[in-house]
C-alpha cells in the first residue's frame, strides 16, 4: 500500500507513488508519522492533519490569500539561516468556516516538509518539534478545569506546554480572537507572543476578530505586538463547513 496520501512528505519525495518504496517502514515516514514523529508531535487536529496547501479546499475560493501563501511558503527555506526574518500571518474572517484553520494546518505541514528536507540537505538532524498547532480554545478550557480543580500536576503540564509554544520555531495560534479570554489567560498569550517576537519566530494566527479590534479582547499592547511584521490575510465568503460531506 502506498503512503502517498498519508505522508506529508509525499509532495517532495521521489518515491511517492512507487509502491515498492513508499510504505510504513520508510524511515522518513517514521520520522514524521510515528507516535513520536514530528508531524504527530505538532498536534494537528485529526480532521486537518494531512492538509496539503496545493490541494486544500479553500485554495480556489481564497485566491488573494493563496497568492500570498505560495510566496510565504517559499520563505520557509530560510528557517536554517542565522537571521531568517520569516513573517507572521493573521488569517481572519468574521464568518466561520472559511478555511482559516485548514490553511494554517497546511502551513504547518509545509513548514515540517521544508524543515525535514532542509535538514537533510544540510546534513543535520531535524528538530524533535519544528512546528506546533496550539488551539487556544482547547487550552483555555483545560486551564480553567485544572485551575478550578486545584490540580497542580495538570497546571504544571499546561505551563510546560506554554513554554514549548514560546520556543517552537513555527507556531499556529488557532482562534486567537477568543472572546472569553480571562485575565490569567490573556497574560499567558502575552507571554508566548512576546517571547516569540523577541526571538524573531514566526506565528500564524487564526481569528474571527479583525487585527485592528484585538485590543478589545486583549489590550492595545498585545494587539500592537501581533501586528509586528505580520501579514493580514482576510478570508472572504460564506461558511463552507460541511460542504464536502454533502
Ligand atoms: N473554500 C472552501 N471550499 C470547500 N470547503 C471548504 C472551504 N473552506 C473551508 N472548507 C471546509 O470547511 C470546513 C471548515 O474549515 P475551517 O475549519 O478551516 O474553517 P475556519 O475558517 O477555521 O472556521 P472557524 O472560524 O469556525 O474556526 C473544513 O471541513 C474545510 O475543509
Ligand atoms: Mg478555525
Amino acid at each position: 500500500m502506498t503512503n502517498e496520501s498519508k505522508c506529508i512528505l509525499a509532495p517532495s519525495c521521489a518515491f511517492s507513488g512507487d509502491t515498492e518504496k513508499c510504505h510504513d517502514r520508510c524511515p522518513a515516514f517514521i520520522q514524521m508519522h510515528s507516535a513520536s514523529g514530528r508531524h504527530t508531535l505538532a498536534g494537528l487536529p485529526s480532521e486537518y492533519a494531512l492538509i496539503d496547501l496545493a490541494t486544500a479546499p479553500p485554495r480556489k475560493d481564497q485566491p488573494a490569500v493563496y497568492k500570498f501563501v505560495d510566496a510565504y511558503v517559499a520563505t520557509f527555506e530560510r528557517q536554517f539561516d542565522d537571521k531568517p526574518a520569516i513573517k507572521s500571518a493573521y488569517l481572519y474572517s468574521d464568518e466561520p468556516g472559511t478555511g482559516k484553520t485548514t490553511t494554517a494546518a497546511g502551513l504547518i505541514n509545509a513548514w515540517l516538509r521544508a524543515h525535514y528536507v532542509g535538514a537533510a540537505r544540510l546534513g543535520r538532524q531535524p528538530l524533535r518539534k519544528p512546528a506546533e498547532f496550539f488551539d487556544l480554545n482547547e487550552y483555555q478550557t483545560a486551564y480553567n478545569l485544572a485551575a478550578m480543580a486545584g490540580d497542580a500536576v495538570k497546571l504544571q503540564a499546561l505551563t510546560k506546554r506554554l513554554n514549548e509554544a514560546a520556543r517552537v520555531p513555527f507556531l499556529v495560534l488557532d482562534d486567537v480572537g477568543i472572546r472569553s479570554a480571562s485575565e490569567a489567560f490573556r497574560g499567558f498569550v502575552h507571554a508566548v507572543i512576546n517571547a516569540r517576537l523577541a526571538a524573531g519566530r514566526p506565528t500564524v494566527y487564526t481569528s474571527n476578530i479583525e487585527m485592528g479590534d484585538l485590543a478589545d479582547v486583549y489590550d492595545a499592547r498585545l494587539a500592537d505586538r501581533i501586528r509586528d511584521n505580520c501579514q493580514d490575510l482576510p478570508f472572504i465568503g460564506k461558511s463552507k463547513r460541511g460542504l464536502r460531506r454533502k
